[in-house]
């Protein structure tokens, strides 16, 4: 299977305190992940090297085949494929079609195009109603879907998702676990996504990376990390002995 990401020895330090040490972790085409672990593992840390927001201190990355070398005109490339969606998503002050059509605006995509992609991803996300509407004024599960058709209307390869439905109430966030969900099977996008939902991530992950301290100690399929971790670690965190 081709790998999407390989990452070897990476490491981040924050002054001198070490906050990443990935040994070796490898992401493939079209899968769902998830990373679990206790607050200040290191979970947004590793999504925000992963998607080329923040330098590693060593070690060697590589994305779509490509050792990164992290010059900028790689930078540029490599990040056209991929998106990524946070907790409390920030909109620009405009209309809702306005933040959906940003990303195909920067990357000077013609207008008719820009308006049937628009159109798709909000209609995808069940929110064509809202094109006109003011996006800072959206509520929160609003907001988290237009963030993810503003995601999905530059066709990223991967979709980087931190707690993306962790300020939603329970339907609301079902809700775009579907819409995840279908983008994956539909674009055969690679979703690699940080949550504290324990059962989100069993409905949603194919693949589990568990961090703890910077290191991931376990890897696995849904089903085996929750069955059978054999960390006693990942253990009493999924049981929720946190
Ligand atoms: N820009 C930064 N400057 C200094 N320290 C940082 C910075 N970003 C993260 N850290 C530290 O690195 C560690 C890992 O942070 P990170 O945000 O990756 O954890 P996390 O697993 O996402 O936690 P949470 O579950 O709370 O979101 C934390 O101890 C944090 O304080
Ligand atoms: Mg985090």
């Amino acid at each position: 299977m081709a790998a999407l990401f390989r990452l070897y020895n990476v490491t981040k330090r924050y002054r001198s305190r070490e906050v990443l040490n990935i040994r070796k972790m490898e992401v493939n085409k079209g899968r769902i992940y998830t990373i679990l672990g206790p607050n200040g593992a290191g979970k947004t840390t590793l999504l925000r090297v992963m998607s080329l927001l923040t330098v590693n201190d060593s070690g060697r990355i590589e994305v779509f085949g490509e050792e990164v070398s992290w010059n900028k005109s790689q930078l540029v490339r490599l990040r056209r494929h991929m998106a990524m969606v946070t907790q409390t998503s920030f909109m620009f002050k405009g209309s809702v079609y306005y933040n959906v059509a940003y990303g195909l605006k920067v990357r000077k995509r013609p207008e008719p195009e820009q308006r049937k992609i628009v159109k798709e991803c909000l209609e995808l996300m069940g929110m064509s109603d809202f094109a006109d509407y003011p996006a800072q004024k959206l509520s929160g599960g609003e907001r988290q879907k237009v963030a993810i058709a503003r995601a999905l209307a530059v066709k990223p390869a991967v979709l980087f998702l931190d707690e993306p439905t962790s300020s939603l109430e329970p339907n609301s966030a079902m809700d775009i676990e579907h819409y995840i969900k279908f983008i994956n099977s539909q674009y055969n996008t690679t979703v690699i996504m940080v949550t504290h939902n324990l059962f989100q991530a069993r409905r949603l992950a194919e693949e589990i990376f568990f961090l703890w301290d910077g290191k991931i100690i376990e890897h696995g399929s849904c089903e085996d990390l929750f069955t059978r971790a054999r960390d006693e670690r990942t253990r009493a965190f999924l049981q929720g002995n946190f």
